[in-house]
């Protein structure tokens, strides 16, 4: 499965942070915000890899990340020259992804928690997989209504009178139908391609699956100046207590299977001297204990 990372936009919420460098480039506590989508897709096993940004922020991107070769995955990069919508990803990418499946996520969405993912990737065949997120202000975003049973009944984006409390978070996997269904997309009265509009086209085909995740799940937003702060404060927090890192792409790597643990190993050497580095050595110490 391919993986999209669209990460442009205004970022208009987070002026004058956003002035020299784009949102997903900020620091969420101690690393850069795409760090943490990219180790998502990372952990669920997508190892090729399209960033989209703006024009301006690209060669940013590609400074941070390069080729992801050191990850054991590949980057490629695209240019969205306006913030013409969520779903126009799917356009810009078409080459990219090709024949295959493909997962799309925001820059700016950071997930940690459950093994929901792990097995709505693994379960995954055809059709469409999105998720549903109980949150206090459902107006924000995508909606989606349930029957008694769980199955989705309607998707709407930013309702006035939302019909539920779930939001469907910035995390959405395709089999290649998106491409077509993309193709025939009319804009918005806001002038976007909308991704609810997708996620619609594939309800109407009976084909959408909405996996709810759990209230123990968190799913931060760090779009403006106060949920980017408190981003941080939660990632501070899990990983001051739990002696772990969130959106670490090393460990992801790793895990997935992408890198083995010598060349984990070399890579926490290459590393200036700081905590990321001795994270990463404890790390390595700590599988080879439990190796031996
Ligand atoms: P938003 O948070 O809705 O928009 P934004 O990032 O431009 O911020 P602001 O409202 O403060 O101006 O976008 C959600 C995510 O999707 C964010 O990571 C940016 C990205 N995005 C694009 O990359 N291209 C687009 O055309 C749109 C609509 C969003």
């Amino acid at each position: 499965m391919k993986g999209i990372i669209l990460a442009g936009g205004a970022g208009s919420r987070l002026y004058p942070l956003t002035l020299v460098a784009s949102k997903q480039l900020q620091p969420v506590y101690d690393k850069p915000m795409v760090y943490y989508p990219l180790s998502t897709l990372i952990e669920n096993g997508v190892r090729e890899f399209c960033l989209i940004s703006t024009p301006q922020d690209l060669p940013k991107f590609a400074q941070l990340l390069g080729d992801g070769k050191k990850w054991g995955i590949s980057i490629e990069y695209r240019e969205q020259a306006k913030p013409a919508g969520i779903a126009q990803a799917f356009l810009i990418a078409e080459s990219f992804v090709g024949k295959e499946a493909v997962t799309l996520i925001l820059g700016d969405n950071i997930f940690y928690g459950a093994d929901t993912f792990r097995k709505a990737f693994a379960e995954f065949q055809s059709g469409a997989t999105i998720f549903g997120y109980h949150v206090h202000d459902p107006e924000r975003y995508g909606v989606v209504e349930f029957d008694a049973q769980g199955q989705a009944l309607s998707i709407e984006e930013k309702p006035k009178n939302p019909k539920s409390n779930y939001a469907v978070p910035g995390l959405y996997i395709y089999d290649n139908d998106v491409l077509d269904i993309t193709r025939n997309l009319k804009p918005s009265p806001r002038g976007e391609l909308e991704i609810t509009d997708v996620n619609v086209a594939y309800l109407k085909r009976g084909n959408l699956r909405v996996h709810r995740l759990s209230r123990g799940f968190a799913w931060l937003d760090a779009g403006t100046s106060s949920s980017l702060h408190d981003a941080s404060a939660y990632v501070q927090t899990i990983e001051k207590r739990q002696g772990i890192k969130i959106g670490c792409p090393e460990e992801a790597a790793y895990r997935a299977g992408f890198l083995s643990l010598a060349e984990l190993q070399e890579l926490a050497g290459k590393i200036p001297n700081c905590e990321y580095h001795d994270y990463l050595n404890q790390f390595v110490a700590e599988i080879k204990r439990q190796q031996s």
